[in-house]
């Protein structure tokens, strides 16, 4: 049996959870999302600030959660990669000196495998192989999961992710930071269909297009040029309607893609993961068309779709049952890919 106590601090939310071969006994999250709001997006000083403050408190609430004391753990795990740098340090440090006191293994975990690990839970959990849409703040990629721990990327986006792009909209319809949701708020009751926004399409050197790979700059750019007509004109801009349109073609791509990527690379299952996977939309169309397909469809619980620490628990899980820790002096890496997070279980990489 495995306890651990997993940290996560790769971007603006403190969390910490504990988590027991794979069931979630804890899970903190403080949200940094109202500060950085003023800002209009997350500043990297702020957050390891915040953090700093935050993980103390949060590391003991979730042990209290679970009823457990620190020595009653067999690992602590932290995410080590990919994020913001000094926030990523300060879950580093923090876990691997928990870790020393306690006098268990250390884990350092990659966020994506975190957020891929949330939607592999359930009785019996979905088993490989699947085809994993990550859709974040930071990456939106198509990874087919042959084995557990083997990934190979076959497709994501040339430029913005899925949600920074929502980011970036809310801005521009002035909805405040994360977009996401306030995107989502703001469509409800708008016409999905009355703004033709482009779907962001990738040509091929010979001619065509990519048939997965995404692109969401020259979206946003339509989006832009539509605000400032309507601005131009001293015309009250229809909010309702640009959000719920841009929602739209952001959710057709996504779905569109994924599953012609899955039915190609001979994958029936689709796991969707990250907390752009939050959205609705995007669930209800992935619901239509898995079912229209006979693709087996599996989504994270949504409490688990933004950045927690229960994720990356059930990450280390997995890691610890394959008999895998950490050097205690594995560092912090702002990028890496998911296909290299098996380095972090061989001689520090960095
Ligand atoms: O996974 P996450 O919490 O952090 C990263 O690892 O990036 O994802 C945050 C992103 C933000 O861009 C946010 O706007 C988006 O997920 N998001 C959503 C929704 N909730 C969060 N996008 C669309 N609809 C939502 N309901
Ligand atoms: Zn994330």
């Amino acid at each position: 049996m495995h306890t651990v106590l997993a940290l996560e601090t790769s971007c603006d939310e403190s969390a910490a959870a504990v988590v027991r071969d794979g069931v979630v006994l804890s899970n903190e999250v403080a949200s940094q999302v109202e500060e950085h709001a003023r800002y209009g997006g997350v500043v990297p000083e702020l957050a390891s600030r915040r953090h700093v403050e935050a993980l103390p408190v949060l590391v003991e609430r979730a042990l209290q959660g679970a009823g457990l004391p620190l020595s009653a753990m067999d690992a602590v795990a932290a995410t080590v990669a990919p994020g913001l740098l000094g926030a990523l340090l300060v879950g580093s440090v923090t876990g691997r000196t928990l870790a020393r006191l306690a006098g268990v293994p250390f884990l350092g975990i990659h966020h994506l495998e975190g957020h891929l690990c949330s939607a592999l839970v359930g009785d019996p959990a979905p088993q490989p192989p699947l085809l994993v849409l990550l859709v974040s703040g930071g990456h939106t990629e198509l990874i087919a999961l042959r084995q557990l721990g083997q990934y190979e990327r076959l497709a994501g986006s040339r430029d913005d992710a899925a949600g920074e792009a929502f980011d970036k909209v809310a801005r521009l319809l002035q909805l405040g930071y994360p977009g996401g949701p306030a995107i989502e708020a703001a469509a409800v009751g708008g016409d999905p269909q009355r703004f033709a926004f482009p779907p962001g399409r990738i040509s091929l050197p010979e001619g065509g297009f990519h048939p997965y790979d995404f692109s969401f700059s020259g979206l946003k750019t339509a989006v832009l040029r539509e605000v400032e007509r309507w601005t131009q004109r001293g015309e009250t801009l229809p909010v309702a309607d640009l959000a719920a349109s841009f929602q739209h073609v952001v959710c057709k791509v996504l779905v569109q893609r994924s599953v012609r990527c899955a039915e190609d690379h001979g994958l029936d299952g689709l796991v969707v993961v990250g907390g752009v996977s939050a959205n609705s939309e995007l669930r209800s169309q992935l619901q239509q068309a898995c079912q229209a397909r006979g693709l087996a469809l599996h989504l994270a619980p949504l409490a688990w779709c933004t950045d927690n620490a229960a994720m990356i628990g059930l990450a280390a899980c997995r890691r610890l049952a394959a008999g895998q820790s950490s050097d205690i002096s594995l560092g912090v890496a702002p990028r890496l890919p998911l296909a290299e997070a098996d380095a972090l279980y061989g001689p520090p990489p960095f």
